[in-house]
């Protein structure tokens, strides 16, 4: 299993890095606009910072919601770097798009995945990764990592080899949960991968063991 981060800020992903927990990047329209990048030109740029940064890939999200746009920016973001991959939304022309590139050899992450028929479809259209969010899914009240689980399975059943991508991390339990359910990545911020590392016991544990060090002085 390998841990993602899901950010565009360079300072955060090389932490990440450092810290041997960034294997891959996942960003999105919303994560890019936090950065406060405008123009083509400054995003591809930043795409390209962010990729030198990551051995593993780096998923960056088309903004055209037509089939025909889609594609055409997608196959310019793929020629950015060798680790990029193109996010796509389930949608009709998102599938459309999807079967298109990855048959021009080009790698797509299928993302707003809420349910195990969009897994499953857009892993017939050819998705090498599918990200179903857990988060949001928890904040209408349906169980996120429940819908993870059934996805996962899937997956395994029908021995697919398209990657499940948990995202929409919002907490421990998400973390743990997806742990849990086998997926194959996690993409988090790093402020929820860096609170689930830290326990009470830890901190007391610690405590005790550097004042008994101090006797030892
Ligand atoms: O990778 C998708 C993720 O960025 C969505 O997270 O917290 O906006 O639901 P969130």
């Amino acid at each position: 299993m390998k841990f993602f981060l899901d950010t565009a800020n360079l300072d955060q992903i090389q932490e990440g890095v450092q810290l041997g927990i960034c294997e891959g990047v996942t960003t999105n329209p919303t994560l890019m606009a936090r950065e406060n990048i405008s123009g083509n030109e400054n995003l591809i740029e930043h795409y390209r910072e962010i990729s030198k940064r990551v051995k593993g890939e780096v998923s960056v999200e088309v903004m055209a919601e037509d089939y025909t746009s889609m594609v055409r920016e997608a196959i310019d973001l793929s020629s950015i770097h060798s680790n990029i991959i193109i996010k796509i939304p389930c949608t009709k022309d998102g599938l459309n798009a999807i079967h298109t590139l990855t048959e021009r050899g080009i790698r797509c992450n299928c993302t707003l995945i809420f349910s195990l028929s969009q897994a499953i479809l857009a892993v017939k259209a050819g998705a090498a990764f599918i990200s179903p969010f857990i988060g949001r899914l928890d904040d209408v009240g349906i169980d996120g990592v429940k819908i993870l689980k059934d996805i996962v399975s899937a997956m395994r059943y029908y021995n697919s080899d398209a990657q499940v991508i948990a995202a929409s991390i919002r907490n421990t339990r998400h973390i743990i949960g997806s742990i849990q359910a086998g997926t194959d990545i996690i993409t988090s911020p790093l402020s929820v991968i860096l609170s689930s590392l830290t326990h009470p016991l830890t901190d007391v544990g610690l405590k005790t063991f550097m004042e008994d060090a101090q006797k030892l002085k």
